[in-house]
Formats: C-alpha cells, sequence, structure tokens
C-alpha cells in the first residue's frame, strides 16, 4: 500500500474531517477524539458522498424511561438516505454483517520520519514507500516541529 500526506496533525483537530482525491478515489480523514479514520466517501447503498454526513452517536435505552447516549461523533449518517455506519469500521448498523463502508490504515507519523523517507526517495524513488501525490513537497532545508496523518491506499498513485 502506498503512503499519502494528507495534512498535518494540528490541522485537523478532533471532531473534524478532510475530503481528499487519491487517485480515483474520493477519501474521507476523520480525527474522532484524537485517533484518526479513513473512509471512501462512497456509500454502500446507492454510493452516496458518505464522508460528508451528519457525525452523530446512537441511543440505547434499559428501561422505558431511561436512555444513554453513546459513542458521539463516531456515526457517520450518509446525506442521502439516512443509512448510518460506525467511523471507526465502516461497518453499518443496519446490515452490519453485510454492508461496509470500505476503510483505509490511517496514523500519525512524525516530520523526522516523513523526512527520512522523503530524502530516502530522492536517491531511490521506489523504495520509500512515500507518494508525493496529490501533496508534492518542493526540497529546502526545514527543521521538523509536528507531526502529520498519513493514509494507505492499496494500488494507487
Ligand atoms: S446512498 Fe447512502 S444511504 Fe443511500
Amino acid at each position: 500500500m502506498k503512503r499519502h500526506l494528507i495534512c498535518s496533525v494540528d490541522s485537523l483537530p478532533p471532531g473534524s474531517r478532510r475530503v481528499v482525491k487519491i487517485g480515483v478515489r474520493s477519501i474521507g480523514v476523520f480525527n474522532v477524539d484524537g485517533r484518526f479514520y479513513a473512509l471512501r466517501n462512497s456509500c454502500p447503498h446507492q454510493g452516496g458522498p458518505i464522508c460528508l454526513g451528519h457525525l452523530t452517536g446512537f441511543a440505547t435505552s434499559p428501561t422505558p424511561g431511561e436512555f444513554e447516549y453513546l459513542r458521539k461523533g463516531e456515526i457517520l449518517r450518509c446525506p442521502w438516505h439516512g443509512w448510518e455506519f460506525d467511523v471507526k469500521t465502516g461497518q453499518s448498523w443496519f446490515d452490519p454483517a453485510r454492508l461496509r463502508v470500505a476503510t483505509y490504515p490511517a496514523r500519525v507519523e512524525s516530520g523526522a520520519t516523513l523526512a527520512a523517507d522523503h530524502c530516502g526517495s530522492e536517491s531511490d524513488p521506489g523504495m520509500s514507500g512515500l507518494c508525493r501525490e496529490p501533496y508534492t513537497l518542493e526540497t529546502y532545508p526545514v527543521a521538523v516541529e509536528a507531526d502529520y496523518v498519513v493514509v494507505e491506499v492499496p494500488g494507487s498513485s
């Protein structure tokens, strides 16, 4: 899988998202309480832009008159017909055994790691595993001060 630099951690605070184009795919990257998740921006129902949907939670009720609101900001509701999916796994709440949104590994990497990979790619572009596009970095001397969100996408360039 190729690694794609999405943005700095600081620019994607908890509760926010960013939808990016990687190759032919539209992918939404979400920060849920400081952890990052990436989902394909295509609803398994009819292909709606799921990653533009409302983030919510769900309510449970052990007995009439009592309820609890759980997992706030972890449930993604498709803007077209309202089907709901778990941001962390891509699974549908409607039919978890059969339906899910495609997910991709997302994590935080230090600027130092990315800089080291980038330097490696100068001499051997095939070995770094870090894809430059769509965010090509120019090569200037830099001081590394931030962490970055990176998503792995199979077969993309
Ligand atoms: S396209 Fe997403 S719920 Fe219908």
